[in-house]
């Protein structure tokens, strides 16, 4: 018969085997297809709308406005969460009258952008919530 400390050390190895096993789960990041490519495209048109004017039709930006393209901007964002970058676009832009797009707006300008930097599409949407979105990382090189 198993003593009870032998049992009690058995379920409390699986624990922590089980814990490792967790904390070891990739993170989710933008190369994993986190968006879809009809969002894109109709985020595509609301970007020429309320950003090109500042950032460019080719997200290229100019003088004091920063791309939303390329490896400049890829790497000013590396290692932050989308969520970071979603945050950013809900509270400031467009910087001429911040905060009057709506959440399904900017999660498609949003997916246009991560398009424009060659980020992959995938087979769903992306989520509007800051909460799931604060759980993928911008991770410059794959
Ligand atoms: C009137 C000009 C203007 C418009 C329109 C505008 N922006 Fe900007 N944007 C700026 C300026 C200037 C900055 C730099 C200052 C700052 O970060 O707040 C900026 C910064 C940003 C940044 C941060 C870039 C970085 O790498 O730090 C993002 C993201 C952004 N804009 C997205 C958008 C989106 C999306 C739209 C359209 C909904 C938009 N902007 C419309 C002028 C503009």
């Amino acid at each position: 018969m198993i003593d009870v400390m032998t049992a009690c050390r058995s379920i409390l190895l699986l624990m922590v085997a089980g814990f490792l096993l967790c904390a070891q789960e990739k993170v989710r990041s933008v190369w994993d297809g986190i968006y879809s490519e009809a969002q894109a495209t109709q985020g595509e048109t609301t970007y020429r709308e309320a950003c090109a004017s500042c950032h460019g039709s080719k997200l290229n930006g100019s003088g004091n406005i920063p791309p939303l393209a390329g490896r400049d901007f890829t790497s000013s964002w590396n290692g932050m969460s989308v969520g970071d970058l979603f945050e950013k676009m809900q509270s400031s832009m467009p910087a001429d009258k911040p905060g009057q797009l709506s959440k399904e707006q900017n999660a498609g300008i949003l997916a246009y952008i991560l398009q424009m930097n060659k980020f992959p599409a995938g087979g769903a949407p992306m989520p509007t919530d800051v909460e799931a979105l604060n759980a993928i990382r911008i991770t410059a090189a794959k």
